[in-house]
């Protein structure tokens, strides 16, 4: 089994590359590190990269890179892909500062690329608006959660934090609660991108500047039930559900099996579960209406 030791960066096709770079400069504090016809790509405060735009006939995630131990041969890791019936292919090509990469697709068609070996990209440009700690966590639409989930954790190493109901399963691959999550929907698409902030004055900082730009804020902020994380959302010029957390729950031992103690936590200890009914937030009031991915049935999902 891989094992993936770090959610890294994402990739989107957008109708309009421009709009979209307008507000991850501007709202999520970004930088471009680089660009050309086909493409442009953003890091953070960090020199990390974080987000590929690409131009596309339709707004779509199109990517997620996750990072494996470093000195792991790619092609070993191909072959481990391959004794699972997984075809894949290793590229030069997916972005600047990676020398390799290992390309597949998980079962619903997303493309996943790992890589060992990277380097520091630093923006060529000053870092403006929130200038987020880093990427922290994708949530995806599935049609069958269980099934995506399993793949990630028999394939790439994740681990079940908590699970809501049926509809909603949460993964980590690190010490943080969740770097992916799956919730049920119709077909394979972006639930949510999620962008880690500092602390409380950082979350301050980022309702200020959501509600002096015209971002209407769709929930929260709000401390949550799994994973505990106090959380805000927002639509993104593209209309992806954006949500800036901090104080996320994290398990700093795989073997003591809880996550670490917080007088928040209503299980002593918090260990991953199944979340059955409402209410599942610590505090804070429910979605606005306008956050059709948190319609009823999926209400607590995050
Ligand atoms: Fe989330």
């Amino acid at each position: 089994m891989i094992k993936v030791k770090r959610l890294r960066h994402v990739s989107f096709a957008s109708r309009s590359v421009e709009a979209q770079l307008d507000y991850y400069r501007s709202i999520i504090g970004l930088a471009v590190i680089g660009r050309d016809d086909r493409r442009v790509i953003l890091g953070t405060e960090s020199d990390e990269l974080t987000l590929v735009l690409e131009h596309g006939s339709a707004s779509r995630l199109t990517a997620i890179a996750c990072e494996v131990a470093p000195g792991l041969d790619l092609s070993d890791l191909q072959k481990s892909l391959a004794s699972l019936h997984i075809t894949s292919e290793i590229r030069s090509d997916t972005a600047p500062g990676i020398p390799k990469t290992l390309v597949f697709n998980d079962p619903d068609g997303l493309q996943i690329e790992l890589f060992s070996s990277w380097d520091f990209c630093k923006p060529v440009e000053p870092i403006r608006g929130l200038a987020v700690a880093k990427l922290g966590h994708v949530a995806l639409y599935t049609p069958d959660p269980e099934r995506t989930a399993k793949f990630f954790g028999d394939v790439l190493g994740f681990r079940v934090s908590d699970r809501i109901e049926e509809n909603f399963v949460f993964l980590r691959c690190g010490v943080e609660h969740h770097a992916m999550n799956f919730a049920r929907g119709a077909e394979a698409r972006i639930h949510h991108l999620a962008f880690e902030l500092r602390d409380a004055s950082h979350m301050h900082q980022a309702c200020d500047l959501l509600g002096r730009n015209k971002f209407q804020i769709l929930w929260g902020p709000v401390r949550h039930g799994p994973g505990h994380n106090v959380a805000v959302y927002h639509h993104n010029p593209d209309g992806y559900l954006i949500e800036l957390y901090y104080s996320m729950d994290l398990m700093l031992d795989e073997e003591l099996g809880y996550f670490e103690p917080r007088p928040w936590h209503h299980d002593r200890p918090q260990r991953p579960k199944t979340w059955v009914g409402l209410p599942r937030d610590v505090w804070g009031v429910g979605p606005a209406k306008e956050a059709s991915e948190f319609s009823p049935t999926m209400r607590g999902v995050k």
